[in-house]
């Protein structure tokens, strides 16, 4: 019998796409998500490219009890945890409710999950935890100073993790902390839907090369970077959901283990620019603006420690993170939005090529 992992925020960008990850892998799959930030098409999708199905429960983390009782039910052996609101301008706004989607909604988790005896979890940070990069590459001692709430909603729950491994050796937690993930699924079948005007640089390149927008603004080309555009690692988003599996797999030590999830190159806005320009064969128009407030110059990771400690690196190209952002985009122009599934027969034949 193959285990069954619960993935929480499973029908989000990245849960997608981890829950892609673990059905090819031979797990069988529980995703709860109350759709918040997403849309329960994604699920149908994955299933659809993995031919396989999952459970899916719209459900709120918060609520401890049904979180048990589908522990319980599922025989749930371990937990993904992607559940959460991310972005970082409207942390600013309502705080209190980063610390409540966020810390408390992980508490919630980490109590059905001790009640249930479940006791190994993949939790997702991020690389905004570290703040000003004070060097670079980041490893993961680099010391922490996230700029804004929901940077700290991550350092707290990081932290919380800690306290609770210390407590109880029965605990295997490995904390997660990506960069920039970016890309899609190659199938072009799943993908990142941003609602509204997208705040992060590839959906909005994504939507300027569809013609959605009309040009790009790129926030400062006076940083101290060789094109005077910010530098990030961007990492594709099937590489990430690998290093899910290679975590989960890699738990076998009691305690809490923090690794960077990067590609360690970076790349500058204005590469993205021109990479995502090739691989569309669209024109993104672009003009500077002034800085925006909280960036850094820039931030990319050293993936030295994954490598060791999960045995896991990045292997996709910064063209094939644009190429399969793009094709996400051509194919799926308004997202999941009054999207059905079409051309089914196609696409398993698409699958197949790639498998
Ligand atoms: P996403 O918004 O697409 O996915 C998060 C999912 O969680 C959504 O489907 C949302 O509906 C769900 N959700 C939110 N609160 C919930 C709750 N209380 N109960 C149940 N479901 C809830 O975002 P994503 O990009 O897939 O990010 C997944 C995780 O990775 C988040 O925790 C995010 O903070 C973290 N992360 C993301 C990035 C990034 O750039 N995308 C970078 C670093 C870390
Ligand atoms: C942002 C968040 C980070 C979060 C990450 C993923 C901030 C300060 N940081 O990271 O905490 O984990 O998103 O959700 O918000 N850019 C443009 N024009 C645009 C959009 C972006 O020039 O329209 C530039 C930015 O100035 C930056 C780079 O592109 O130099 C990447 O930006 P973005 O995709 O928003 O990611 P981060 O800022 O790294």
């Amino acid at each position: 019998m193959s285990e069954m992992i619960l993935v929480t925020g499973g029908a989000g960008y990245i849960g997608s796409h981890v829950c892609i990850a673990l059905l090819d892998a031979g797990f069988d799959v529980v995703a709860v998500d109350n759709l918040s930030n997403s849309n329960k098409a994604s699920l149908e999708r994955v299933q659809s490219i993995c031919g396989r199905s999952l459970i899916f429960r719209h459900a709120d983390i918060r609520n401890e009890e049904l979180i048990y009782d589908m522990l319980r039910a599922c025989a749930v052996t371990a937990v993904i945890h992607l559940a959460g609101l991310k972005a970082v301008g409207d942390s600013n706004v309502r705080p209190m409710m980063y610390y409540e989607n966020n810390v408390l909604g992980t508490m919630r988790l980490v109590s059905a999950m001790k009640r249930a005896h479940v006791k190994t979890l993949v939790f997702s940070s991020s690389a905004t935890v570290y703040g000003m990069p004070r060097y670079l590459p980041l490893d993961e001692k680099h010391p922490l100073g996230p700029t804004n709430p929901y940077g700290r909603t991550k350092l707290v729950i990081e932290e919380m993790l800690k306290d609770l491994c210390r407590s109880d050796d029965g605990w295997r937690i490995g904390s997660l902390r990506y960069f920039n993930p970016v890309g899609a699924h190659e199938s072009g079948l799943v993908g990142e839907d941003p609602l509204g005007v997208p705040s992060n640089l590839l959906p909005f390149v994504a939507q300027v090369a569809i013609g959605r927008r009309e040009t790009l603004q790129i926030w400062g080309n006076d940083y101290d970077t060789p094109d005077g555009t910010g530098i990030r690692d961007f990492i594709h988003v099937v590489d990430l959901a690998s290093g899910h599996l290679s975590a989960l797999r890699q738990l076998g030590q009691p305690g809490l283990i923090t690794v960077n999830l990067g590609t360690g190159n970076g790349s500058s806005v204005l590469d993205i620019v021109r990479t995502f320009e090739s691989v569309s064969g669209r024109s993104i128009p672009y003009e500077i603006r002034e800085r925006r407030a909280g960036d850094v110059a820039a931030c990319y990771a050293d993936p030295t420690f994954a490598k060791n400690a999960l045995g896991w690196a990045s292997t996709r190209s910064l063209e094939q993170m644009c190429a399969d952002h793009w094709r996400w985009q051509l194919q799926n122009p308004n997202g999941y939005q009054g999207s059905e599934l079409p051309k089914v027969r196609e696409r398993s034949r698409h699958l197949r090529r790639h498998a």
